[in-house]
């Protein structure tokens, strides 16, 4: 996506491996433990009345599991999930024919969904709403609507930014879950649990250097214990200690904090050239060479979860912690950080 962040600390994509240690069920799932309550009562309460799960939709940075929850949440109603990505989705036939051909019960996750074109999410609207589908047929005088009934289902929409989503769609969820970054404790939990499903042993500290690390994203921590993997099976015996892994990390320059050359860049660009803002968006992305979106979606977040970043109405500015990061003159008493 751009080509200054590190690739094991990009959250936005994912490989096979990452897939197989994705948790399956509700109990298996680590963190979101508001989220995942709610979700609980939603899961209980459709399959006692014995009807289908409310649409939902899940908005949160990349890597927090809204994937990997559309298909726990599939798997507890013991149904089959399909997945499309909403720019695939060309033309309204390509919609319909999904939608036409979902079995009853089944959830069809849409990610991205803000990308959808407006013909595209107009005709999600009575699909959602009334398990209707308005297909026209023909061009011109002669052109007809037929109705189609839909069986009933679920949709789960995924977006990074729950803003980017129009008023009547973001409507027509029955709920709007949003997912938060994870704490150290539940990383440290997450790395422990695919540690085993991989059949490497590790320290416990071991397991708190990685989640340390791992930006409050369990893709990225799955992907930082690989690469400690290789380097304790490398450079020592395969087991992941706090040493080996500091030094794996240090090796691939990722810092105590979990940031990497990018977010240095940008603190840098915003502390430096632009005085600590306020700057806009633009300005910054422009300053880097890199794509506005991507800053706003795997940058920003996270340095604004640690306390460096304040987006305010006048542009971004930064914070006397990101002085204190950077060790630049302009920090008062910055106070305690993040965890
Ligand atoms: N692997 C990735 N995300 C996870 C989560 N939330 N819980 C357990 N294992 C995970």
């Amino acid at each position: 996506m751009n080509l200054h962040r590190h690739p094991d600390l990009d959250p936005s994509s994912s490989d096979a491996v990452e897939f197989s240690l994705r948790p399956q069920r509700l109990a298996e799932y680590i963190g979101q433990v508001k989220v995942k309550a709610r979700l609980d009562i939603a899961l209980q309460a459709a399959q006692r009345r014995g009807e289908v799960l409310d649409h939902v939709l899940l908005f949160g940075p990349p890597g927090l599991g809204k994937t990997t929850l559309a298909h726990v949440l599939a798997n507890e109603m013991g149904a089959p999930c399909k997945v499309i990505q909403a720019p695939a989705l060309e033309k309204k036939g390509d919609l319909a024919a999904i939608l036409t051909n979902l079995e009853e019960g089944e959830f069809l996750f849409i990610d991205e969904i803000h990308r959808l074109s407006a013909p595209i999410e107009e005709m999600l609207y009575s699909a959602m709403e009334d398990r209707k589908l308005d297909i026209l047929i023909g061009q011109g005088p002669s052109a007809q609507t037929l109705k189609v009934d839909l069986r009933p289902f679920t949709l789960v929409g995924a977006t990074t930014r729950a803003g980017l989503i129009s008023k009547p769609l973001h409507d027509r969820f029955g709920m709007v879950h949003r997912l938060e970054f994870y704490t150290r404790e539940e990383l440290g939990i997450i790395a422990a649990r695919s540690a085993d499903l991989l059949n490497v042993h590790m320290a416990p500290e071991g397991a708190g250097a990685i989640a340390r690390r791992s930006r409050g994203t369990p893709r990225i921590c799955n992907r930082l214990l690989r690469r400690c993997r290789d380097y304790a099976e490398v450079k020592g015996d395969g087991t992941i200690t706090a040493e080996s892994a500091d030094a794996c990390l240090k090796l691939h320059e990722v810092d105590d904090l979990g940031l990497d050359g990018l977010d240095r860049m940008y603190l840098e660009a915003l502390c430096g050239k632009h005085r600590g803002g306020p700057v806009g968006l633009r300005t910054l992305a422009a300053a880097l060479g890199e794509d506005e979106g991507a800053l706003e979606d795997l940058v920003e977040p996270y340095l604004m979860q640690v306390g460096f970043l304040d987006r305010t109405p006048q542009g971004r500015k930064a914070t006397d912690h990101a002085y204190a990061y950077l060790g630049l003159k302009g920090s008062s008493n910055p106070g305690p950080l993040f965890q």
